[in-house]
């Protein structure tokens, strides 16, 4: 495929975009009435309703804008030989802390001396914990037999390094699994804005790569991600 048919292909629908910022402007409107209302009542209470409320609308802007910038952006790559298992460590060691919290294994599965990976370190760090992130978010919060499992291993035919991200979470619907990929397609209300697997995605093509998943509703998934290996 050519460069710009790949551009083309994620592209980014301006009415999704629209409709995405419209919802949260609508909520934004709702908090400026409770501190309105609070300051004409002199209710410190309601204020700060309306005050987080517009804290938060201006978060998930931000992190809107940001997550846009880099989605969108003709990103060149800064290109280094990787270690695809130091990065996975780092990773894994960044949210150590939050896993431990939420009663979730983290188990590393690397193979030993695996061919180096042409990437760009930042990216691809990106694209991998939003992959672990999912996995941890697809565990339920009462559980406390959970994992997340990072694989890394060469496959068959030599040419790539794959890294997969096994969890033992509810597993992805069947309607929902041709749409995962979409921007702003999330199942988590608040708490996800859909951006991460189209950035996620997007970085591993840019690598040309490739990603896929696996999934058994109540068992779990695994999504696969494969770098060109590159000799050393
Ligand atoms: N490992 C997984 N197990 C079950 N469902 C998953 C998994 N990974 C992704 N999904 C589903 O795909 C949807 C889209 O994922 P994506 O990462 O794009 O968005 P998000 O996690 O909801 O929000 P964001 O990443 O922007 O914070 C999720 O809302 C979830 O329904
Ligand atoms: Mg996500």
């Amino acid at each position: 495929k050519l460069e710009s048919d790949r551009l083309a292909a994620i592209s980014i629908s301006l009415s999704e975009v629209a409709h995405y910022i419209k919802n949260l402007l609508q909520g934004m409107k709702g908090g400026m009435y409770f501190i309105d209302l609070g300051l004409k009542r002199g209710d410190l209470d309601t204020t700060r309703k309306g005050w987080e409320v517009l804290q938060k609308g201006n978060r998930k802007i931000a992190s809107l804008v940001e997550n846009m910038l880099s989605y969108s952006r003709e990103m060149p790559l800064n290109l280094d030989k990787q270690n695809i298992n130091s990065i996975i460590y780092d990773i894994l060691h960044q949210i150590d802390d939050s896993a431990v919290e939420r009663k979730i294994a983290l188990i590393p599965e690397t193979t030993r001396d695996l061919p180096p990976v042409l990437i760009d370190a930042d990216r691809i760090y990106d694209a991998l914990l939003n992959l672990i992130t999912n996995a941890i978010d697809a565990i339920a919060e009462d559980r406390t037999d959970g994992y997340v499992l990072v694989r890394t291993r060469l496959d068959e035919t030599k040419s790539f390094v794959e890294i997969e991200i096994k969890d033992n979470g509810g597993g992805i619907p069947v309607d929902a699994q041709n749409k995962i990929f979409n921007l702003f397609f999330s199942t988590k209300g608040a708490r996800g804005s859909g951006i991460g697997l189209s950035v996620t995605r997007k970085i591993i093509e840019l690598h040309k790569g490739k990603i896929r998943f696996e999934t058994t509703l109540g068992e779990g998934t695994s999504f696969f991600v494969q770098l060109p290996a590159k000799a050393e």
